[in-house]
């Protein structure tokens, strides 16, 4: 038995909880877990908006049942394929077998790809309708966010946007999905973190969808993770829109690797001139502790970015790089950058940060960073200081 959860007066959800991964993706870790939602639009024909993880599917469907007993389910819309929402659609086609599956010729090449389904399509293109009844649903085609095929299903009647991963956060839902039940004060820094690991390299696919949904008149906001949006809703958008222009709060992420702690003392020295020149919001995070999960989060949060790497085996230390790569592979935009590093015999890791930054084109704040040889000394404290400074001063008179 489960206990109906219902959005409009004919939208019921009948997503899950996952409660039991360590890492979304095998990458990203949720520590609250995260819903798989799923949406049943029920008229004189009945709809379901995206299905769940494979792990779920059986649970799924006895949801599915306690909400429609018998009655089956004519179309199956499919706003996105990556498998945490595609898993169960074989599945959903074995129950029934004459369901017509909704998407675009994107979706489908996937859906052929992943779990060789080839028939019973039904593809549409940007603003198709499809009419249920009274409701009426209206495609858009949002490349990008997150995948090439993704798109988003608009309830015209409803006023409801299935929006697919946008808008989603990580976290379990705690026993209530609409944000006006729930305190949702735990969803905001998973949002961002979200937003951050999953969707923060197609910033500007993100920009172009809220443009395109900008003219709707959307009162509800159903993603496939996280609560659904009413009350909250201009906040969420807004959050999404800030997040995907990479406009980052004033402070900085001073990220680094140490073994024996040279390079930590650097990073403590940056940290506290930092704060001497009036950043309120420094974050230290040190690599063999914090996780790629936070640090990117923090990087999509401020405006500046420090990073300090130890020499190792004439390399930087491998878990900076690790995380340079995460970087890079997140393209994120507009930050103000600077280095530092310590080594014992021979310096490479400044060399390989500038060369980072020149990559990435984040503006360098300091040039040639600064890197000391053995441990802390004072000529080179004074140069951490100075570092500090300029990163301090470049944010106090920054206009991003
Ligand atoms: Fe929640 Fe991109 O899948």
């Amino acid at each position: 038995m489960h206990t109906t959860k219902q959005i409009t007066n004919n939208i019921y959800y009948v997503g899950v909880n996952d409660r039991t991964k360590h890492l979304f993706e095998s990458l990203w870790e949720i520590p609250a877990g995260v819903s798989y939602n799923s949406y049943l639009i029920v008229d004189e024909k009945v709809a379901l908006v995206d299905t769940v993880d494979a792990c779920y599917s059986d649970l799924f469907l006895s949801k599915i049942e306690g909400v429609l007993g018998e009655k089956p389910i004519d179309y199956l819309i499919i706003n996105h394929m990556e498998p945490d929402h595609s898993a169960s659609i074989a599945t959903i086609k074995r129950k029934y077998p004459s369901i017509q599956i909704v998407g675009n010729a994107k979706t489908f090449g996937m859906l052929d790809g992943f779990f060789n389904i080839k028939d019973n399509l039904y593809e549409i293109k940007e603003a198709d309708t499809l009419t249920l009844g009274k409701t009426v649903l209206r495609f858009y085609l949002t490349p990008m966010v997150h995948w090439v095929e993704t798109m988003m299903t608009f309830d015209e009647t409803n006023k409801v946007l299935f929006s697919g991963d946008a808008f989603g956060c990580f976290g379990a839902l705690d026993g209530g999905v609409l944000d006006s039940q729930i305190n949702v004060d735990k969803f905001w820094p998973e949002m961002e973190r979200y937003y951050s690991n999953i969707v923060g390299k197609y910033g500007y696919p993100v920009q172009r969808a809220l443009a395109k949904l900008s003219n709707l008149d959307i009162q509800t906001i159903c993603s496939t993770h996280g609560p659904v949006w009413q009350k909250y809703l201009q906040k969420t958008i807004s959050i999404y829109n800030d997040l995907s222009l990479y406009q980052g709060k004033k402070g900085v992420v001073v990220m680094y690797g140490s073994m024996y702690g040279n390079t930590e003392q650097m990073a403590e020295v940056i940290a506290d001139t930092l704060v001497a020149n009036g950043i309120e919001n420094v974050v230290m995070h040190n690599v063999s502790k914090s996780t790629p999960s936070y640090i990117i989060a923090d990087i999509f949060r401020y405006q500046g970015l420090i990073i300090g790497s130890p020499t190792y085996s004439n390399e930087l230390f491998p878990l900076v790089e690790s995380m340079l790569s995460k970087i890079k592979n997140r393209d994120i935009k507009n930050r103000y950058f600077a280095y530092f590093g310590s080594f014992s015999w021979a310096g490479v890791a400044n060399k390989k940060l500038a060369a980072f930054a020149e990559q990435v084109g984040f503006e360098v704040v300091y040039e040639g960073g600064v890197e000391q040889k053995f441990a802390l000394k004072h000529d080179k404290y004074v140069e951490c200081v100075k570092l500090a400074e300029s990163m301090a001063q470049r944010l106090n008179n920054s206009s991003l």
